[in-house]
């Protein structure tokens, strides 16, 4: 190795420890920021390097730098608007369509390299086939995978899980090529094998997200994060840029963790949420509050004299904070009880919502302060304590059933609402949550539903609060 090389290997050592140190910075809200920004300086660093290397060889033809300009612009240029632009809500869409574009990428370098050492006298080496073969067709599957999941999030594809007849046979089928072709390539270089597993891989892909139900989408996004990363590691192994490797392991990784995380937080497996379970889309049994269920309502101003007159208040949000909108609302209305001597904290599950960290994020963008924000673990033996449970939007989080063997959320971790002095429920409706069951908390005689939408019952709500306080 020439003392050239050393360096840059040397840059690529400090670009790998920024991306390690920012990974370590995200794992609390209040340095998440501060890794996100060193994460990136290590991109750049990494990609400064790579643009030493090129220049120093000269190997690029001017045509070369022209298409990685104009391949630069255009992608940060799109990268920057859509993540500027884009609405929480959307974000699983977007995280969906990057995963797209890395596995594309990573397939792309990939397929270059073997097309031109292929060529070289001597052929390709044994590793960097097997190297190629696991990064076209992880890269592949990730590629159309995301796509279908970018598409049934965005609603441009069905969200119910889409099944046609004989397609477990087409899998084995697809299964069988894959393996087959892969093995020829191993023993006899051959471009036209690569394209064979290419399309099958992306066919691969296609099959197997869309049988996954829309709401389940959320785990399929972080295994195909996951996916993400390995092609690029497996990149990385064929050009020999271990840059690569590092940033593909650890996006690996780290999707690997989040999404065993995610299906352990819902007690569900993971070939049990890609195979298809409950997750089927959210249901909206809408048997009201005059229908058959026995439970007791509540209005604006009710609410108001439980809240102003509770010492501790405990806001357990849900998606349904999320689908209304009512960050800014809720965290209005904590103010105004702080105020008023309160104690005020947000109970958040590690599956609240529908994305990683989805409380988090929407409650970070109203200003509410991280300390307030309790997890699962902390939070439950507070709620024996605690003068009203406020639950916004939340069902499937606070179920009681989910203690029992037998329903379809058995096992899974909740919150301990019920054991709040007093409960208030926001909803619409008797509507189920995700899991699509009947939420045994609502018929406690200690809850009262307050039956509307997440944003119009908190505003009314505080008003309410403020009159009473005034
Ligand atoms: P859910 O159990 O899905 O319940 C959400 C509730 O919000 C619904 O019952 C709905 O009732 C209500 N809602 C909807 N729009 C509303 C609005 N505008 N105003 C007020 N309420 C509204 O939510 P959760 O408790 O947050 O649980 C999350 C579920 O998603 C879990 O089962 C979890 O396993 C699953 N999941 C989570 C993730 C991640 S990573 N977070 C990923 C995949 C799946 P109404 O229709 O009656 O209003």
């Amino acid at each position: 190795m020439t003392s050239f090389q050393a360096v840059i290997q040397l840059v690529y050592v400090i670009a790998a420890a920024c991306f390690v140190i920012g990974l370590h910075l995200m794992n609390s809200p209040a340095t998440a920021r501060r890794g996100n920004q060193v994460s990136t300086a290590g991109m750049v660093i990494a990609i400064a390097a790579t643009l030493v290397l090129l220049i120093h060889y000269g190997t690029v033809k001017p045509i070369g730098w022209i298409a990685l300009g104009a391949g630069t612009l255009i992608g940060a240029g799109v990268g920057l608007y859509s993540a500027r632009t884009i609405q929480m809500t959307a974000m699983p869409q977007l995280v969906s369509m990057f995963n797209a574009v890395g596995g594309g990428a990573a397939t792309l370098v990939g397929v270059y390299d073997y097309l031109h050492t292929e060529n070289l006298p001597g052929g390709v080496l044994g590793t960097t086939t097997v190297a190629t073969l696991l990064d076209v067709i992880i890269g592949c599957v990730t590629f159309s995978g995301s796509l279908i999941a970018a598409g049934k999030l965005q609603g441009v594809i069905g969200g119910q899980p889409i099944v046609f007849r004989g397609s477990r046979l087409f899998n084995i089928v697809l299964g069988v090529v894959l393996l087959g072709t892969a093995v020829f390539m191993l023993t006899t270089a051959s471009q036209l094998a690569l394209l064979v597993i290419a399309l099958a891989a992306l066919a691969f892909g296609v099959l197997m997200v869309l049988p996954i139900g829309g709401a389940d989408m959320p785990v399929v996004i972080s295994l195909l994060n996951a996916f993400t990363g390995t092609a690029v590691a497996m990149a990385g192994i064929v050009i020999n840029n271990w840059a690569l490797i590092v940033a593909g392991a650890l996006v690996g990784a780290s999707g690997g963790i989040l999404t065993k995380l995610m299906a352990d937080a819902m007690n569900r497996s993971i070939p049990n949420i890609i195979i298809g379970g409950f997750g089927t889309g959210d249901t909206a049994v809408l048997a009201g509050p005059g229908g058959d269920a026995q439970v007791k309502s509540i209005q604006a101003d009710d609410a108001a004299i439980q809240l102003a007159y509770a010492s501790k208040v405990i806001i357990v949000p849900g998606y349904g904070l999320a689908a209304a909108q009512a960050q800014h609302a809720v965290a209005e209305l904590a103010n105004v009880l702080e105020e008023h001597g309160v104690e005020v904290s947000y109970a958040i599950h590690p599956v609240a919502g529908r994305m990683p960290g989805h409380m988090n994020v929407l409650l970070a963008e109203a200003n509410v302060p991280y300390p307030q924000l309790k997890e699962m673990d902390e939070i439950n033996p507070e709620f024996p304590r605690t003068d009203v449970a406020l639950v916004i939007g939340a069902n499937d989080v606070t179920n009681p059933a989910a203690r029992r063997p037998g329903s379809a959320i058995s096992g899974m971790p909740i919150l301990d609402v019920d054991k709040a002095k007093s409960i208030i429920v926001v909803k619409r409706s008797m509507g189920h949550g995700y899991a699509g069951i009947e939420n045994e908390l609502y018929f406690d005689p200690k809850t009262s539903m307050y039956f509307a939408d997440g944003k119009t019952a908190l505003t009314e709500m505080t008003a309410a609060v403020k009159t009473l306080v005034a």
